[in-house]
């Protein structure tokens, strides 16, 4: 059976989803840790001057009402951000990222969800530029809605995996590729992404790229773990967050971002935001969160 990244329903169960819509998913746990940990990536490249590209290959609608129907019918908000949002305290390292959602929501009422490609227009600079690939043409009409006012905001309703070979190297020379798929079915997606990396490696060796893939079971990501472990990054980085035991096929358990070429004290920041993440959004005893090397450093 096919099946997708995160379930229409329910995240307690697997189900056949095509047209991913992100917006029964934004805000997720998934989503909080993607976004932060793009955060710390979009920190630590703008520590310097020089301008940068974000390269988005699977942008979806930018922002999300989470009092509309589809964040509405699953909930999944409500054990992500909606436990960080009203929360009496936040813990250090999450304070970015939590000050970031505050800042779409300016009446301190939790309504809106960004998405990544709001999120990194908000965090770059005047000099930087935002390419942005959505293949649904509803979803990439509404991004370019949101951005339009943005001239440094290029949407673009095109294959997000075709766009990288084409658009490769950035004329900045300096940036981050997020790719962020669906995983409706996910064989194909680890695949896409392993001959996507490959070609992206011979234009552009020197880019960051982050990888956000879902865990089910460890055992089934061992291949493509092997596969950045042998190159042709020479560095790789794993970052990796359970909220159930990686026990049932069936459930999202988890999530994980690869970072290949991975910007200086990232893996510092990173190993400080796990903890309070797992601390933050933990939904069994078993939770867990490592961060460790593929390859490298
Ligand atoms: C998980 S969502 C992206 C969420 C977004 N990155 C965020 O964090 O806010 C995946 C999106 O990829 C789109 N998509 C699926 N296949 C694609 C492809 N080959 N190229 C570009 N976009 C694609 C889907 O329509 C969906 O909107």
């Amino acid at each position: 059976m096919p099946v997708c990244r995160v379930p229409i329903l329910t995240d307690s169960r697997f189900a056949v989803a095509m047209n991913y819509r992100h917006a029964f998913h934004a805000g997720n746990f998934a989503d909080v840790f993607k976004h932060a940990i793009l955060l710390e990536l979009l920190d630590a490249l703008t520590a310097k001057a020089k301008p940068l590209c974000y390269f988005d290959t699977h942008a979806a609608r930018g922002r999300y009402a989470l009092d509309e129907v589809e964040a509405g019918r699953t909930g999944e908000w409500r054990e992500g951000i909606g436990r960080l949002f009203n929360a009496p305290s936040t813990p250090a390292p999450l304070q970015r990222y939590v000050a970031a959602i505050h800042a779409c929501n300016p009446d301190g009422s939790l309504r809106t969800y960004p998405g990544s490609p709001l999120l990194a227009a908000n965090a770059l600079r005047a000099n930087d530029r935002l390419i942005l690939c959505e293949s649904q043409p509803d979803e990439a009409a509404a991004l370019r809605r949101l951005l339009r006012n943005d001239s440094r905001a290029h949407v673009h309703t095109r294959d997000g995996y075709a766009a990288l070979h084409a658009l490769l190297p950035p004329t900045e020379h300096r940036g981050l590729v997020l790719i962020d798929p669906p995983f409706e079915t996910q064989d194909n997606d680890f695949a896409a992404i392993e001959a996507a990396l490959a070609q992206a490696h011979a234009r552009w060796p020197s880019g960051v790229y982050a990888v956000w893939y879902p865990i089910k079971s460890h055992r089934t990501l061992a291949p493509f773990h092997r596969h950045f472990a042998q190159g042709p990054f020479d560095r790789a980085l794993v970052a990796e967050l359970l909220v159930y035991p990686d026990d049932s096929p069936l459930r999202l358990n988890g999530c994980g971002m690869l970072i290949a070429n991975p910007p200086w004290k990232v893996d510092v920041a990173l190993a400080n935001l796990l903890p309070a993440l797992q601390q933050a959004l933990v939904r069994s005893p078993a939770a867990a969160q490592r961060l460790h090397w593929l390859r490298g450093d």
